[in-house]
This record gives structure tokens, sequence and C-alpha cells, in this order.
């Protein structure tokens, strides 16, 4: 089962996650990061901002989660906007270095089979950052999408665009389609590092956590993975019926095991 971490907040569960990140950069400086938007991940992104003078971040290679299919090239919500502005910039990757699924239209059949060759060719994923939907998506797979998916072309929900509609002022303006690791893609990776604060994810949470492994369910893949953490305040683990085992473990475990 998922590692389940509860913290006081998005900034404690930020700092849990950096340090893991920064340890396994100093181990392996090349280390290759999946990287996600949204705004969970962000209090990570913060915290190794923070500590940006600890670790050298230049030879780390980033393979971005998801895009969407048919902005205009350089459109500020599109995703290779956004990691550039939250991630590359302020912990100074090397842009060069960092990927994100091709959404322009054209090319867009092979864009996601050449995703994963290159994600393969890097040597594959070491740390996955993960957000979840409210509807228990992870990146963009929705509720149907195959545990074996590849980087593809989805169809992005109602309540998805809704969902992201604070991002573009109009639900209407949300793209509809999106380019994604699949499900497959993300299960590859060697750590799987999940984050959810706040009330609006306890049920896509708990689905995830303690619901049966269900393709209407995406994020419940998470079970099937050999090492994977979730990080996630109060308000998201309202809903676990296990969260006092969760936090025994935790308590139990002398350092946090993802070290
Ligand atoms: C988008 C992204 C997901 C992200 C989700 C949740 O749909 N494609 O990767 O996990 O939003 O976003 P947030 O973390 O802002 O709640």
């Amino acid at each position: 089962m998922a590692e389940v971490i509860i913290v006081r907040d998005a900034r404690e569960g930020g700092e849990f996650v950096a340090d893991a990140v920064i340890d396994l950069v100093r181990a392996r400086p090349g280390a290759v990061l999946g990287l996600a938007t949204g705004s969970s991940p962000l209090p990570v992104y913060d915290a190794i901002g923070r500590r940006a003078g600890e670790v050298d971040l230049s030879r780390v290679h980033g393979f971005a989660l998801d895009e969407y299919v048919g902005l205009p090239e350089g459109h500020e919500q599109s995703y290779r906007a956004t990691i550039t502005r939250e991630v590359v910039v302020p912990l100074g990757l090397t842009p060069a270095n960092v990927h994100v699924p091709c959404g322009r239209v054209e090319g867009i059949r092979t864009a996601g089979e050449e995703y994963d060759t290159a994600i393969a060719a890097a040597g594959g994923i070491d740390l996955q950052l993960l957000g979840i939907g409210t509807d228990g998506h992870i990146g963009f797979n929705e509720p149907g999408s195959s545990f074996a998916s590849p980087t593809r072309v989805k169809t992005l929900t109602r309540q998805t665009r809704r969902d992201n509609s604070r991002f573009f002022g109009h639900a209407d303006e949300v793209p509809r389609r999106s380019i994604t690791q699949g499900i497959g893609t993300i299960l590859r990776a060697r750590h799987l590092v999940l984050l959810a604060f706040g009330e609006s994810k306890a049920q896509a949470v708990a689905s995830a956590i303690e619901g049966p492994l269900t393709s209407s369910v995406p994020a419940s893949a998470i079970q099937l993975h050999p090492r994977a953490t979730v990080v996630i305040d109060e308000a998201a683990s309202r809903l676990l019926a296990n969260a006092d085992y969760y936090r025994d473990a935790f308590a139990d475990s002398s350092a946090w095991q993802t070290r």
C-alpha cells in the first residue's frame, strides 16, 4: 500500500517532499523528475527554491505530466509556460533538460509515443510528483483511463474544465483536450509522490487510497505501485477510514521511508 503521511499543512508537506527531492539529487545529480502542474506541487517547488543554495539542480532532467492540446504557442496557461515559470526559472533547471508533451495539433498523433520514448531514453523517471483531480484523475487521465495507458490524447471531463476554469476566466476557454502521460507511463516511475491538500480532495483521496482498484478512479492505480507516497493535510485525510493507522505507522518509522 502507499505510505500515507498526514501533515499539518501544505507548507510542511512541501518541505517533506523537497527533502526527498534534494536527497535524490545529491545522490544522483542527473536525476529524472516527473513534474506536475496545478496548485498541489507548488509548496514542493517553493521549499526547494528556499533551499536552492544546498543543491545544484542544473543537471536534473524533468518531464512534465501533461499539456493542453491546441493552445497557441507561449500561451501563459500552457503547461510549458507554467513549468517554465514555476519550476525551471525559480529552481535553476536547465531549460533544454525539461520536457513537456507537445500539444500542437500538427503531429499530435505521434507526440505521445515520442514522449514515452524520450522518458525511456533518459533512463526513466526517478521521482514522479502527482496532484489529484477532484474526480480522481492523475495527470489528465480522466475516469475510465486504462491502467496500462501510454502517453496519449485525452478529452477533459466537464468537471476538470470547470475546476481549471479558474486559470482561464471561463470554462469555455479551457481546452477540451490534453496530452497526458498515461497511467502505464506513470506507474513506470521508480517513486510516486502524490500530494493533495484541502477538503475538496478528501473524497478523491479516500477513493484512491482505500477504495477498490478501478479505472473509474484513475489515482487508485497507485495502489499497484511498489513505492508510492501520499502527502496530505488533515482536511484531505478527513474521509480516510485508516487515518490513525497511517499516523501510527509514520510515527513509528525512524525516518521518512522515502529518504
Ligand atoms: C490538473 C492537472 C493535474 C492536477 C490537477 C489538480 O487537472 N492536469 O495534474 O493534479 O489539475 O490540480 P490542483 O493541484 O491545482 O488541485
